[in-house]
């Protein structure tokens, strides 16, 4: 399995473009040991070569023509068989709308997930410029199941769904309610055993799945949205906590870092928010979590697992 990072960031990426915070400041200006990043989304592909995205952003275009083995290999002929979201959160799933060019998709997504971008929405009518242009396939919770090929045949790569806390996206707060579908997180192997992936971009809070998931994947993706459960308030942005946000801080005796640190297999946070101090190289923060071994993604990061 081949795994691609293209974007690592949170919604808003790296610099979030009305932000003045400390990082977003300093990257701007060059003056801190930091990288830009666009919004989380990682492409993996199995021997074969065939491509499927964990997220479709708001940045999906440039993410594509950033990485060749994701360009078209003949007229209209994309090498991506399927787009996979873990939540409804438009960071996750506004790059739909810029696929809209004829090509059929195919999207994982809980039942849940898909009513949430599909209900309602006048404007993913776009999507449906020709019959059958978007075809969903269930993510089942606890069920495993093969990722397809475009043309519908079973690859080597099976991803198993696994449903862990988080929220109903911001922008349905106050038309549905929370259901255990709205956020999961993924492990994906290929068929017959082999190194597991997990995948866990939006953790609300710990969790008995969360522990399983660290101890079966080799190689881990996790929330790395914020290092403090007060940071957007300290610097007076908003009145919302990590924790409001469905967002398990790193920090701190009953952060997540703690956990992880437990682990001996790969661990790399992403999704970071551009307020969080792990996103300076040089950072005491930063020094935390390579004490624990744990990575800090950013785009461009490759790994074969
Ligand atoms: C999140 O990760 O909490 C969401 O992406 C926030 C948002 O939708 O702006
Ligand atoms: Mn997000
Ligand atoms: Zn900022």
């Amino acid at each position: 399995m081949r795994i691609h990072v293209l974007g690592s960031a949170a919604g808003g990426g790296f610099p979030q473009w009305n932000c003045g915070c400390t990082n977003c400041v300093g990257l701007r200006a060059g003056t801190i040991a930091a990288a830009a990043r666009t919004q989380a989304s990682v492409a993996l592909s199995d021997n074969e070569g065939h491509w499927f995205l964990i997220h479709a952003t708001p940045e999906i275009s440039a993410q594509l023509a950033s990485f060749a083995p994701l360009h078209p290999r003949a007229i209209r002929d994309s090498p991506l068989a399927g787009i996979i979201l873990t939540n409804a959160d438009l960071d996750q799933w506004l790059g739909l709308l810029s696929l809209r060019e004829s090509q059929p998709l195919h999207v994982y997504a809980t039942d849940s997930v898909r009513h949430a971008v599909t209900k309602d929405n006048r404007w993913y009518r776009a999507l449906h410029r020709t019959p059958g242009q978007v075809t969903w396939h269930e993510l089942k919770l606890h069920g495993s199941q093969p990722l397809l090929t475009a043309d519908q045949r079973s690859t080597q790569l099976v991803v198993t769904t696994i449903p862990i806390p988080g929220k109903v996206p911001l922008y349905l707060e106050d038309d549905v309610k929370p259901h255990i579908e709205d956020n999961v997180a993924l492990l994906v192997s290929e068929m017959g055993g082999g190194p597991c992936l997990g995948y866990a971009p939006s953790v609300g809070a710990p969790d008995p799945e969360i522990e399983r998931i660290v101890e079966l994947a080799d190689c881990l993706f996790f929330d790395g949205t914020f290092w403090s459960n007060d940071e957007l308030l300290a610097l007076g942005i908003g009145a919302k906590t990590a924790c409001d946000m469905a967002h398990w801080p790193l920090g701190g005796k009953n952060g997540s870092l703690a956990m992880l640190a437990r682990s001996s297999s790969r661990r790399i946070v992403i999704h970071i928010n551009n307020t969080n101090p792990i996103l300076r190289d040089d950072s005491p923060e930063r020094r935390q979590l390579k004490q624990a071994g744990v990575e800090v993604a950013y785009d461009g990061m490759e790994i074969v697992l």
